[in-house]
């Protein structure tokens, strides 16, 4: 399964050092840990030393490829640090910073250009679960998709909130994934050491985005022996 586990604006050199001391490195579990830009190289290097398994992964990309774009980081610069994954279009990128499908197709396409994976995000808001059109978000967030991405189904309602969508509700989702693009799905949205084993038990989820109880390697410990149990 799965584990990608993203740190947003949190931590610090310590506080990442001592995650990756003490986090399971887990055999059946392939985990991906998107820190702050500025501590991948530095996480790089611990991983490398301390828990080759772990991959590290980017929160963002350029949808430019180098030039006169200042406080933007490119892909291939992300390549050159180690990175192997990358978060695309996550709703906190779209709502706050205003990004849109064209931004995404290029942050796409740069990224396959270096073969990092894109992680591409979608998820519907409060009111379109409510009123019945959330399948019709996600089919139109959903179609930028290309091969050999993952995506991640995040209803922004359940981000941060401590809300879950019901077993029912995210088996309708990785039903409709799997209709439409053929794959599976991670999901994303309050995953907790207390959520994770219903969520794994769904059929076409191959794994899990996790936030805020990312920060913590006992909670990380806890959710991977879960799934285990
Ligand atoms: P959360 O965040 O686990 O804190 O809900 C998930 C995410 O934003 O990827």
């Amino acid at each position: 399964m799965k584990f990608l586990l993203n740190w947003k604006q949190n931590g610090s050199f310590a506080e990442i050092e001592n995650f990756i001391n003490n986090v399971e490195q887990g055999q059946e579990n392939e985990i991906i840990i998107f820190f702050p830009l500025p501590y991948i190289n530095f996480a790089n290097n611990l991983t490398l030393r301390k828990a080759k398994s772990i991959k590290i992964g980017a929160q963002n990309v350029s949808s430019f490829l180098k030039g006169a774009y200042t406080g933007e980081t490119g892909a291939s610069m992300l390549r050159e640090i180690g990175v192997t994954h990358s978060l695309v279009g996550h709703s906190e990128r779209r709502i706050f910073f205003n990004e849109n499908e064209e931004d995404l197709v290029l942050k796409i396409k740069n990224l396959k250009s270096e073969n990092i994976t894109p992680v591409l995000c979608i998820g519907e808001t409060k009111e379109a679960r409510m009123d019945g059109t959330f399948l019709e978000t996600l089919k139109q967030q959903s179609r930028i998709y290309l091969e050999n991405c993952l995506i991640a189904y995040e209803p922004i309602w359940s981000i941060g909130t401590g809300l879950t969508p019901s077993v029912e509700q995210i088996t309708e989702v990785a039903c409709f994934i799997q209709d439409t693009l053929k794959i599976d799905m991670l999901y994303g949205g309050s995953v907790n050491e207390t959520n994770i084993s219903s969520i794994f038990q769904i059929p076409g989820i191959e794994g899990v985005l996790v936030g805020g109880a990312a920060l913590s390697w006992e909670k990380v410990n806890k959710m991977m022996e879960e799934i285990c149990l």
